[in-house]
């Protein structure tokens, strides 16, 4: 078993350069094959759902390598539409390929991806605004088996402003004949990116980032070289880690405007926070103090990703902070571990308030998710002693590599393997 065992007491002090965006680079992995040529995706994280993601594109008949830093994929050779149930639940956001294998292949068969961690994630939108296109859907012991010889463009409104559904809509769109508008779409900065990307290849398509993205579709895409955008939610990450140890970090390649909400509430905690078109840098002397309450939203509203991350940060700060949830239905998994490190938290459905203690200190942990994961090392670098964090699978989802990152920054953190007792 990995565990990360992490000291807790120093500050933290350097710069470190910051990883390529998962939730970007997943719906663009799925947009190659939209395409029969070269794409060449550059500053590509390597994680574990890119090598999923590899895997199912592969299975697909697609070739897919890496040059360095840089992931190459041609599409030129897919030929089968299906992808194995195994693949799908490797990844939770499997479902994106659907929308892309329509519009390249005309018909799709893969399994319905299931709940996960943070509560159930249904695909009902996706599955509407693919139906709205023209594609005809048959769901039957958990596959799906969709037949869509010719779609047609449409007005779709979607009920919430669902990234990934914004994102499956847009590239199925890109196959249908004609014009797509998709109303009350997501306008995450994925979302842009993905634009961006398909942009890059060919396609005809606008307001990415408003509430209306807009598809001329049934455009031949030909490949291209594109750059994936730095993580918002990794750069979040260490922020809150240099505001919970105290010290003065840079991020190299990060972009504030990005993630305002969150350094909008740091800064209220007490950070200082500077940014310019090189990166962005966080201070932290003094104690933090609380903030005012921080609701999760869809963006530009405060990112349910980064909830549990500023949460660790806030532990030791003088006051009490409410959190309120509002994306996911199971997103405090997180809380009774940092309990368990001393942390004052109390949970009442959605809401969550936080009143500072004077001090943490080290325990064993596991990461129930992701961005949970994160936290518990947010909070482990300020705590007194010795933290033990297992469960790293989840963490790995989402960071190239935390312990080299945060080290490089100046905690004392390691990561080991040890027997299960
Ligand atoms: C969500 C986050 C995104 C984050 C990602 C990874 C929001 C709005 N989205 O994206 O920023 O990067 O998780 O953690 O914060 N829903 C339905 N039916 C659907 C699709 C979604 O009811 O067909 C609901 C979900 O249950 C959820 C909400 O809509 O409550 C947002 O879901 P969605 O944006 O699709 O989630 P992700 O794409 O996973």
């Amino acid at each position: 078993m990995s565990l990360l065992l992490v000291e807790g007491g120093r500050t933290l002090t350097g710069e470190i350069a910051i990883q390529g965006a998962k939730n970007s680079v997943l719906p663009i992995l799925a947009a190659t094959i939209l395409n029969r040529g070269e794409t060449v995706l550059r500053g590509c994280p390597r994680l574990r759902d890119v090598d999923t993601s590899i895997r199912i594109l592969q299975h697909l008949g697609c070739e897919a390598h890496w040059e360095g830093e840089a992931l190459v994929v041609d599409s030129s050779g897919l030929h089968n539409c299906g992808i194995s149930d195994i693949l799908m639940r490797e990844m939770r956001s499997s479902a994106i390929f659907l929308g892309a294998i329509l519009a390249r292949c005309g018909q799709a068969d893969l399994s319905y991806p299931g709940g996960c961690e943070l509560g159930p994630r249904p695909i009902d939108l996706h599955l509407a605004g693919l139906r709205e296109l023209g594609a005809d859907i048959q769901e039957e012991g958990g596959r799906l088996h969709c037949q869509a010889p010719q779609m047609h463009g449409r007005e779709i409104v979607l009920s919430l402003p669902s990234v990934g559904a914004t994102e499956n809509l847009m590239l199925a769109a890109c196959g249908a004949e004609g014009t797509t508008s998709i109303y009350n779409a997501a306008r995450e900065p994925e979302i842009e990116e993905l634009q961006n990307y398909l942009r890059g290849c060919g396609a005809e398509i606008s307001g990415a980032g408003t509430s209306t993205v807009t598809v001329e579709g049934g455009r031949t895409l030909h490949g291209c070289t594109y750059t994936i955008m730095p993580d918002r939610i990794v750069m979040a990450t260490y922020l809150c880690a240099a505001a919970s140890a105290g010290g003065e970090i840079r991020l190299l390649g990060a972009r504030e405007g990005h993630l305002s909400t969150v350094t909008a509430a740091l800064r209220e905690a007490g950070c200082t926070i500077t940014g310019d078109e090189t990166g962005i840098a966080l201070r932290r002397s003094g104690g933090l103090k609380s903030i005012r309450p921080v609701r999760t939203a869809p963006y530009p509203g405060f990112p349910t990703d980064a909830q549990a991350i500023v949460m660790a940060a806030l532990l030791r700060s003088r006051g009490a902070t409410v959190f309120e949830e509002n994306i996911f239905t199971n997103r405090y998994r997180h809380v009774d571990e940092l309990v368990r490190m001393g942390a004052d938290i109390r949970v009442s459905g959605r809401v969550a308030v936080v009143t500072g203690v004077k001090r943490l200190h080290g325990a064993p942990v596991r990461a129930t998710d992701l961005r949970g994961g994160a936290a518990l090392c947010v909070a482990a670098i300020a705590a007194e002693g010795m933290t033990e964090i297992s469960g790293l699978d989840h963490i790995d989802r989402g960071y190239e590599d935390i312990t080299r990152d945060l080290s490089r920054l100046g905690a004392a953190i390691v990561r080991t393997e040890k027997e299960p007792v």
